[in-house]
């Protein structure tokens, strides 16, 4: 089993995105028995609310239903329980370094590193300035750039 948390700053926009772009791409693979995962922020503002609406339209005009998932903070602790915790920019990079305990430095990254042929690290945020459909976009080229590196690297 390999076990990926998505972490944002709020769990309401993009990690909850993530979660249900990367969530659809593993069962069109047939690999939700072999791949499990989650999202998280690194605030506590929005702990136990529905995505976003506009993060949950865009993704429903693509196929995909974020409607259900319900927002909570990341934890030390999830560190212990994930193989992969990527951050969707380099605040919350820097928040989850800060409470990743030491010998699991291994397991955070920069989610967009996974992406191809995009030459930024972060995923903007779009609560304020919006950008929904480029965020998705980006979200979904990382999403399968971290599926075929799971593939080739554990599940060969
Ligand atoms: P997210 O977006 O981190 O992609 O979920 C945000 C959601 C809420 C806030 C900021 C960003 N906020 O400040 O409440």
């Amino acid at each position: 089993m390999v076990s990926v948390l998505f972490v944002c700053l709020g769990n309401i926009c993009r990690s909850p995105t993530a979660e249900g772009v990367f969530r659809a791409m593993v069962e069109d693979g047939g690999l939700s028995d072999q791949i499990t995962i989650d999202s998280a922020g690194t605030a506590a503002y929005h702990v136990g609310e529905a995505p976003d609406r506009r993060a949950t339209a865009e993704a429903k005009s693509r196929g995909i239903d974020i409607s259900s998932l319900r927002g909570r903070q990341a934890t030390s602790t999830d560190f212990e329980r994930f193989d992969y915790v990527l951050a969707m920019d380099s605040e919350n990079y820097q928040n989850l370094r800060a409470i990743c305990p030491k010998g699991q430095e291994n397991k955070l990254a920069m989610f967009l590193d996974f992406a191809q042929g995009l030459n930024i690290r972060d995923v903007p945020d779009p609560y304020f300035e919006g950008g929904f459909g480029s965020v998705y976009e980006m979200i979904e080229n990382a999403a399968g750039g971290l599926l075929d590196e799971i593939k080739s690297k554990h599940l060969g």
